[in-house]
C-alpha cells in the first residue's frame, strides 16, 4: 500500500484536533477518531473522515478498525487519546485507576494489535505514541496519569524492538505544557478526589498551581506538538522520542541532573507555591463525578 493514511485518535480537540488539521493539510489521508462526533464534524473535509471510537469499548476499537480496513487500511497510527487522572493515590477509586489505565495505555495497545496487519502492508508504516514530559518526570497527586505514561514509554520501546524486523517504526513525543483541554480536566478531577479529606491543603494548591498554569500564557499552541507529530510520521529516519513544548527539555534535563530527593522538593515546592489558585471557587461538599467503586 503507497498511500499516505493516518488514524489520529483524540481528534476532537488540543493536539489532536491540531494534528488533524497539520496532516490533511500536507495531503494525507486522516481518519480522525474520538467520542464527541459533532466536534470531529467541524475537522471534516475532502481527505478527512471522522471515526467513533471510545477507547474503553472493546467492540468500538474493532469496529473502528474493521472501518479502516474496509476504507483501504492505514499507514500510521498516532495514538494521542488521553486524559489526566489527579487525585491522591489513597483517593481514587481503583475503578477510576483501571479507566485511566483502558484510555491512555490499553485502548492504545488495543489498537495497535488489531491495526497491525495493516501496517505490515503499508510503505513506510509508523506507530506515533503521545506520551508526555510526565512519562519521565513525577509530581504529587499525579500517581495515575504518571503510571500510565510511564508505561506508554517502556511499551513503546520494546514494540519497536519487536516490529523493527517488520519495518514498522514506534515513535514517541513527549509534550510539554500545552493549551489544551488537558489541564481543565485534570484540575477537575483532582479536586474532585482529593478536594475535601486529609489530602485536600495540598491537593487544592496543586489544583491552583494547574489553574494557574493554565492562565499564565506561557504554554505552547498545540500545533507546536502537531508539528513534532509530523516529523515523526514523515522524517526518512524518525527518532524515538520527540520532546517538544514548554518546559519539556529543561524538565527533562532537570529530572536526569538531580537526585530522587532533590527533584522531589522542586516538584512540591512548585505544587505548593500558589497563592492565587481559585481553588476556594470548588464548592467543598461538590459530589465525586468519578465513578465509585
Ligand atoms: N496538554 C498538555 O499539556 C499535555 C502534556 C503532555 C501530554 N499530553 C498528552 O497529549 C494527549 C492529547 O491531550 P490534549 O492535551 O490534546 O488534551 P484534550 O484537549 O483534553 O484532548 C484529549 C482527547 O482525548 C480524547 N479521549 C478522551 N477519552 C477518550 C476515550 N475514552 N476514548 C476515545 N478518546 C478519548 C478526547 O476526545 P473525546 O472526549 O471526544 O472522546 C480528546 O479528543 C494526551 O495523551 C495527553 O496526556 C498533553
Amino acid at each position: 500500500m503507497t498511500r499516505n493514511a493516518v488514524l489520529i485518535t483524540g481528534a476532537s480537540s488540543g493536539i489532536g484536533a491540531a494534528s488533524v488539521r497539520r496532516m490533511a493539510a500536507r495531503g494525507w489521508t486522516v481518519y480522525a477518531a474520538a467520542r464527541r462526533l459533532d466536534r470531529l464534524a467541524a475537522l471534516e473535509r475532502a481527505n478527512v473522515h471522522p471515526l467513533p471510537l471510545d477507547l474503553t469499548d472493546d467492540a468500538s476499537i474493532c469496529a473502528a478498525v474493521d472501518d479502516l480496513a474496509s476504507d483501504g487500511g492505514v499507514s500510521a497510527i498516532v495514538n494521542n487519546a488521553g486524559y489526566g487522572s489527579y487525585g491522591a493515590v489513597e483517593d481514587v477509586p481503583l475503578a477510576e485507576a483501571r479507566r485511566q489505565f483502558e484510555v491512555n495505555l490499553f485502548g492504545a495497545a488495543r489498537l495497535i494489535q488489531l491495526a497491525l496487519p495493516q501496517l505490515r502492508r503499508a510503505e513506510r508504516p509508523r506507530i506515533v505514541n503521545i506520551s508526555s514530559v510526565g512519562g519521565r518526570i513525577h509530581e504529587p497527586f499525579g500517581a495515575w496519569y504518571h503510571a500510565t505514561k510511564f508505561a506508554l514509554e517502556g511499551f513503546s520501546d520494546c514494540l519497536r524492538m519487536e516490529l523493527k524486523p517488520f519495518g514498522i517504526d514506534v515513535c514517541v513525543v513527549q509534550p510539554g505544557g500545552i493549551r489544551t483541554e488537558w489541564g481543565g480536566i485534570a484540575r477537575d478531577s483532582l479536586l474532585a478526589s482529593s478536594g475535601t479529606g486529609v489530602y485536600a491543603p495540598w491537593a487544592r494548591r496543586h489544583a491552583g498551581m494547574l489553574d494557574n498554569t493554565q492562565a499564565a500564557g506561557w504554554l505552547s499552541d498545540p500545533d507546536v506538538i502537531a508539528r513534532a507529530i509530523e516529523q515523526a510520521l514523515t522524517a526518512r529516519h524518525p527518532r524515538t522520542r520527540y520532546a517538544t513544548g514548554a518546559g519539556a527539555r529543561p524538565l527533562l534535563l532537570l529530572r536526569s541532573l538531580l537526585s530522587d530527593r532533590l527533584f522531589d522538593a522542586m516538584m512540591w515546592r512548585g505544587s505548593q507555591a500558589q497563592r492565587n489558585s481559585g481553588f476556594d471557587l470548588w464548592p467543598a461538599t461538590a459530589p465525586s463525578p468519578l465513578p465509585q467503586p
